[in-house]
């Protein structure tokens, strides 16, 4: 077992430089919850490695940031392996149930039921975190589940004392959690909002995730925990069965792989968009320097390639068990042809590239990244869709579930709810997952290595390109995270801004280029990242400023 001897909080512990090291000179741990990150350094602690302390991460958020993801949920755990230098991605992203088809969201007229889309067990897909827990603990981890689920079920018993961020989004969902008395209990304390500090446990959670514990993959998916998730979403109108259940599988894939100038950019394979959408972006901007170029110049290639790459996710993107996804789109070659069609000095419209445009996915999700002292990295993200999932919980489960069969298109080949056009390639079939756009990913340098990722619905995949760009640039994690974001995905046709990216001039000159700029009121997604300095022998960490409950830790080996 290793004991830690230097504890620093947040950036920078530097242990002995010199000639560049095969190993980190420590543990790096950076998430949305500080209990989370404690978690995962206890774990570290005990012997665990970075896939154990993962397991510790994933499921003490699935505790504390419930609005988020859960074991009610799903998400992708894009893992390191040192010892072999190669990188797994597990696809713990949730499937469809086999009674589900591309019609289940539509009225009888052809029109798209929000509700049903987005509430209760309807919108619910068969959740993938607790079969990813179990996998990683039999396949990579050292330490038993039980273990490494500890802290998820003494923090679900003893309770969590309320946030801001937690409570705030509740309100949103209130209305929705009403619903359902199960929800309530859980959720609420007697029925209203907690007030900060109130302390939110969460005894059935507990029960379900020591079944899960026990027993591993079956704990969850067969027996009690499984009889009573069907028999609470189907007494609630869903349509979920023991079989869905039984069949639920984690995929290792291989995840996207390529070359940026000197980097290796390892990322996000189908069913999430992000690491094609990122090649596509990254190839066509390879040959620019960005750095040389006015902001305004910079933005608008930058946002360009945006365009183009959202665009083809609009169009071919989808499930690859179910859909032929071709293989050109991370292509050099496809990307300078992309590249030969962008002005230097104009916006191209967005109606000159026709296509389909695909739905945003919503915005409550999580990502944390952490790396051990021998090397093995993860960097995920897991989501239930948007704040607190479908508001569902079935009575005496304690699992909140997602409502990610809206990230699928509820109407394909015809304008949704939005007036934004869906596509076949994403559309709902039973057992099929749906599109993402979580896009966990690293970057491996010969000096410097990142790890980073951030929740945000469609926008992961821009806020993570603009993180890239900023670590290509020779910056580390406290500067990715608390970047100004621009955003730009194809449809609507308009550049979206935090209230603080860009300024005045900046988007006069892209105004004058023939771009739309929008300034938003609010920020969005909260990026977590990691960085190993190799030739200083220095480790970095650093959560988002937009989400305070977040810590990033970094200890030094002995
Ligand atoms: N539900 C958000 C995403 O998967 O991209």
């Amino acid at each position: 077992m290793r004991v830690w001897l230097l504890v620093l909080l947040c950036l920078g512990a530097t242990a002995q430089a010199g000639a560049e090291s095969k190993q980190p000179p420590g543990v790096a741990v950076a998430s949305g919850h500080y209990l989370a990150t404690e978690a995962g350094l206890e774990i570290l602690q005990q012997g665990g490695n970075a896939f154990d302390a993962a397991i510790a991460v994933s499921s003490v958020l699935a505790v504390v940031e419930s609005s988020s993801s859960g074991i009610g949920g799903g998400g992708f755990w894009l893992l390191h392996l040192a010892d072999e230098n190669r990188e797994v991605m597990i696809d713990g992203r949730e499937f469809a149930p086999g009674k589900a088809h591309e019609k289940l969201f539509q009225n009888p007229d052809g029109s798209v039921n929000r509700d049903k889309a987005l509430n209760g067990p309807l919108a619910a897909g068969i959740p993938g975190e607790p079969a990813a827990l179990a996998w990683m603990a039999e396949h990579y981890g050292r330490l038993p589940l039980k273990q490494s689920l500890a802290p998820a079920i003494r923090i679900a018993e003893e309770g969590f004392p309320a946030y801001p961020k937690y409570i705030a989004l509740m309100k949103h969902r209130m209305k929705v959690i009403r619903r359902y008395p199960a929800s309530v209990k859980q959720l609420t304390i007697d029925g209203r909002l907690p007030r900060e500090g109130e302390l939110i446990r969460q005894p059935d959670l507990a029960h379900t995730l020591r079944l899960l514990a026990e027993k591993g993959h079956d704990g969850f998916y067969k027996g009690e925990v499984a009889k009573k998730l069907v028999a609470g979403v189907q007494a609630a109108g869903g349509i979920w069965t023991l079989d869905d259940l039984a069949r639920y599988r984690v995929i290792e894939r291989e995840p996207v792989k390529f070359r940026y100038k000197q980097w290796q950019v390892v990322t996000a394979s189908l069913p999430s968009s992000g690491g094609i959408a990122l090649a596509t972006m990254l190839n066509i901007l390879e040959p620019f320097d960005l750095e040389a170029m006015s902001e305004a110049t910079r933005v608008h290639l930058v946002v360009e390639a945006m365009r183009r790459a959202y665009r083809d996710r609009a169009i071919y993107l989808g499930d690859p068990d179910f859909v032929q996804v071709p293989s050109f789109l991370t292509s050099k070659d496809y990307a300078a042809g992309l590249r030969a069609s962008i002005r230097l000095d104009k916006a191209t419209p967005s109606s000159m590239l026709p296509g389909p445009a695909a739905k945003p996915e919503g915005g409550h999700t999580t990502h944390f990244s952490l790396m051990d002292a021998e090397g093995n990295m993860v960097s995920a993200t897991m989501s239930v869709n948007t704040s607190y999932g479908s508001c569902f919980i079935p009575p005496g489960t304690g699992v909140l579930l997602n409502n990610e069969m809206d990230d699928f298109s509820s109407k394909p080949g015809s304008p949704n709810a939005y007036g934004l056009i869906g596509n076949h390639a994403n559309a709902i079939e039973p057992y099929k997952r749906m599109l993402s756009s979580m896009s966990p990913s690293m970057v491996f340098g010969d000096d410097r290595v990142a790890v980073l990722g951030t929740p945000g619905g469609s926008r992961i995949i821009t806020m993570v390109l603009l993180g890239m760009l900023d670590f290509f640039e020779g910056h580390g994690p406290a500067s990715w995270v608390s970047l100004p974001r621009y955003h730009h995905q194809y449809v609507p046709d308009k550049i979206y801004l935090e209230p603080d990216a860009l300024s005045r001039e900046t988007v006069q000159a892209l105004e004058a280029m023939g771009h739309t700029v929008v300034r938003k009121k609010h920020t969005w997604g909260y990026m977590h990242g990691v960085m190993w300095d190799k030739a200083g022998q220095h480790l970095e960490a650093a959560t988002d400023p937009r989400w305070p409950s977040g810590k990033a830790a970094v200890k030094s080996a002995p």
